[in-house]
């Protein structure tokens, strides 16, 4: 889209969602057209809390599908409204629901810590909630004599299981293609390259499996390796002193940081961690939602009303 267009565009939506008292939420990955016009960005968990928080009676959620609904779930009086229907989540459609009741089938009295990256319906058959920046305490609230199934990310949840030292921990074999994606070559060489800077790491990132072993086992200098949530990476580079970061996970939260900090430099660790499903909101199905009120998100009462206890656990622990 041409500049001209996109700057009278965004002016239009702006001037709607006042109209029509709308608020937009957009997670850290929306394309810089996208952030511009929210009124919030943030991670999974800031965007729930936001979510439950905010007084307009409608919310435009710039995202992804399990996200909207999570919305829904949390503020069951206000419309959701997603700018595209399509927008969903690889991490998200690595389990069904069948086969989580046949895996709790085969743990009776195990309790079930699911991350936020999951359906509605799913949410439904958890004792807990989690997101990347809480996830570590969920697990830790849990009496250390209970067997946990958690899931769907295997990458996060051998990295729970590492920080929280627990033997009884069984981890689903999910992944987000995205984080799978970038590769211990990617990181290898990246940080060979850049020898001063400090190393951003999602914990969702397969590549760095190793690497979140080392981490949690206190073998590299902590201000020098860090595993954190797209908030936490956005929160940890405003403190921090370092001029120059590695960052693995998708490349559009590199939008925000240089935004933010403009003496600072950020590198992705593989420039192709793009998640098309975070693409897939653009300015223009923005404004179609808006003016259409298009595109409503919604979960049956009986579902939500159980998945609302796995998040409310979640935000009364984090
Ligand atoms: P956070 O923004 O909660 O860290 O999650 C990243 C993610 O992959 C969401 O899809
Ligand atoms: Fe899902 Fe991965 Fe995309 Fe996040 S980046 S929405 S986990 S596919």
């Amino acid at each position: 889209m041409l500049v001209q267009q996109s700057s009278e565009l965004k002016n239009e939506i702006l001037k709607l969602k006042k109209e029509k008292d709308v608020v937009i939420l957009a997670h850290n990955y929306q394309i810089p057209d996208v952030q511009d016009i929210s009124d919030f960005t943030g991670d999974s968990l800031g965007l729930s809390r936001q979510a439950a928080a905010v007084d307009q009676k409608t919310i435009l959620f710039c995202g992804v599908h399990f996200m909207a609904e999570t919305a829904a779930i949390i503020s069951p009086d206000k419309k959701i409204l997603l700018p595209d229907l399509q927008a969903g989540c690889s991490l998200s459609d690595s389990i069904t629901v069948d086969e989580l009741r046949d895996w709790k089938r085969q743990h009776p009295s195990a309790i079930t810590v699911g991350y936020v990256n999951t359906t509605a319906e799913i949410k439904a058959e958890l004792d807990y909630c989690c997101t990347s920046s809480n996830a570590v305490n969920v697990v830790k609230a849990i009496p250390k004599d209970k067997e946990i199934l958690f899931l769907p990310d295997m990458f996060l949840g051998s990295f729970v299981a590492k920080m929280t030292q627990r033997k009884n921990m069984y981890i689903w074999a999910g992944e987000c293609h995205v984080h799978a994606g970038i590769t211990p070559e990617d990181i290898t060489k990246k940080l060979a390259s850049v020898k001063d800077a400090e190393f951003l790491i999602h914990p969702e990132c397969s590549c760095t499996t190793p690497l979140l072993y080392d981490v949690a086992d206190g073998s590299f200098d902590d201000q020098k390796v860090s595993i954190l949530s797209t908030d936490g990476m956005l929160n940890h580079v405003r403190e921090s002193k370092a001029k120059n970061f590695v960052v693995a996970t998708e490349t559009g939260i590199l939008y925000k940081m240089r935004q933010q900090n403009p003496g600072k430099t950020f590198i992705p660790a593989s420039e192709k961690a793009e998640c098309q499903y975070m693409k897939m909101i653009t300015l223009e199905k923005v404004y179609d939602s808006l003016i259409n009120e298009k595109n409503v998100i919604t979960v049956p009462k009986e579902i939500a009303d159980k998945a609302r206890r796995a998040i409310n656990r979640m935000l009364a622990i984090s």
